[in-house]
């Protein structure tokens, strides 16, 4: 079977190579925009377990339990993003490096971040990933994936629940935002 080169992300060796009946312009850019979710949803659940265990203060118990209702979340999304670009017949993360290498979320290693502090960046990275995740229904749009699109519009869902919970436990007690 020919193979259209591709991006060094998706390229996929022969005996993985997935029958599809999209077109292999398709594929490598599915598969880029997929495996970059991936990565930024590995990214996120990281950051959101590290919030889980380094959260302080008045609100502990709140904040612990909801940062970890959704860091199970975004790591349930990772298997179904990983197995759509294997359906796709490309390749997808292998490693903690390459995940490195992918992912725009940036990591947050300070000693110390307020409960105030976590909820905003978890709220601005939850954004970011919506922001991809609406250009990869795109990608999916323009090649008529619809089953792609089908599983983004659902994780969309999901991340505007978790931005939503974020936003509302980052109200003070005055009324205001944060
Ligand atoms: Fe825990």
């Amino acid at each position: 079977m020919a193979k259209k080169p591709g991006k060094s992300a998706s390229r996929t060796p022969a005996r993985l190579e997935t029958p599809t009946d999209l077109s292999h312009n398709a594929i490598p850019e599915l598969a880029e925009v997929l495996n970059r979710l991936v990565a930024d949803n590995y990214a996120l659940y990281t950051k959101t377990k590290n919030f889980h265990w380094h959260v302080s203060g008045p609100h502990f118990r709140d904040y612990h339990l909801l940062f970890d209702e959704q860091a199970a979340e975004i790591f349930a999304s990772i298997d179904d993003l990983a197995e759509r670009v294997r359906k796709l017949g490309a390749r997808t993360v292998h490693s903690i490096g390459e995940i490195a290498r992918l992912k725009t979320i940036k990591d947050n290693d300070k000693e110390f971040v307020s409960p105030a502090e976590m909820l905003k960046e978890l709220m601005d990275d939850n954004k970011t990933v919506i922001r991809a995740m609406r250009a990869a229904h795109e990608v999916a749009d323009k090649h008529e994936d619809v089953a792609t699109a089908s599983i983004l519009e659902n994780f969309i869902d999901q991340a505007e629940k978790r931005n939503w919970f974020l936003f509302e436990a980052s109200r003070t007690t005055s009324g205001g935002g944060h």
